[in-house]
């Protein structure tokens, strides 16, 4: 007989000790799992060349969030041939680099916007968030005619590109110290319009985890 049996026999005849025993094998494997995500997650680097959200648009950034786009916006394109043929090229990791919190999302009531820059003028995005039935008549979008008349408040924008820099943006003290002069005169609808144009301009075959010139096109 396997000479460990006395000791199979005193757990199994423990429950207290069975449970504790099995709450330790579970959560070794839990670690096993989960330690690899958290360190790939920092492995994802922002492609060479790209650089951070600019005040403007880390500022309209902010007015996505808080106006809550993402409720009826994802900003993830799947790699399905019905997503890539209406989008564009699929979403990739480093895109997202910069995206404190990611915008993915996965309600869509509107289209994805993952690729929305450049699609549409600046004047098109101002009609279009001030009265989107005007160009889009059948849209149940709502308006936000309020942002052309907010000034962007630009008091905290440097303490903010601060943390963003703790966290590993590359901003530097010039970028930061030149951040609220940036905002100067700007409405809440600037910054928004900056920043939707600016989505999915990162070109896909320069991203480290991004396939060179395969699926759709940007
Ligand atoms: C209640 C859901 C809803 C909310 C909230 C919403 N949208 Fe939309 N959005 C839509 C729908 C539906 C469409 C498609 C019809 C249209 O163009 O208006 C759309 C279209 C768009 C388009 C054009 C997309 C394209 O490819 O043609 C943009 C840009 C856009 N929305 C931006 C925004 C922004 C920015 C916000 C937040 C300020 C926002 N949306 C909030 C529903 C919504």
């Amino acid at each position: 007989m396997f000479s460990g049996y006395k000791y199979f026999e005193a757990v199994e005849k423990h429950a207290g000790l069975l449970g504790i025993l099995i709450g330790i094998m579970v959560s070794l494997g839990g670690l096993a799992e989960i330690t690899p995500l958290f360190v790939a997650a920092h492995s994802v680097k922002a492609p060479a060349g790209t650089a951070p959200y600019d005040p403007l648009r880390l500022a309209g950034k902010d007015i996505y969030v808080r106006e809550g786009c993402y409720l009826c916006h994802s900003q993830m394109i799947r790699a399905l041939r019905a997503e890539t043929q209406r989008y564009g090229h699929y979403s990739i990791a480093s895109e997202s680099v910069y995206d404190r919190p990611f915008q993915w999302g996965s309600k869509r009531t509107g289209p994805d916007l993952a690729r929305i820059g450049d699609k549409y003028s600046d004047s098109w995005h101002r009609l279009h968030l001030m009265s989107p039935r005007q160009v889009a008549p059948d849209s149940n979008m709502p308006g936000y005619p309020w942002l052309a008349s907010e000034k962007i408040d630009a008091k905290d924008i440097a303490q903010r590109m601060r943390v963003l820099r703790m966290l590993g943006d590359p901003y530097s003290d010039a970028d930061i110290a030149s951040a609220a002069a940036a905002l100067d005169g700007k409405t809440n609808m600037d910054a928004l319009i900056a920043y939707l144009q600016g989505l999915g301009k990162m070109p896909v075959s320069a991203h480290p985890d991004g396939p060179a010139g395969d699926g759709g096109a940007q």
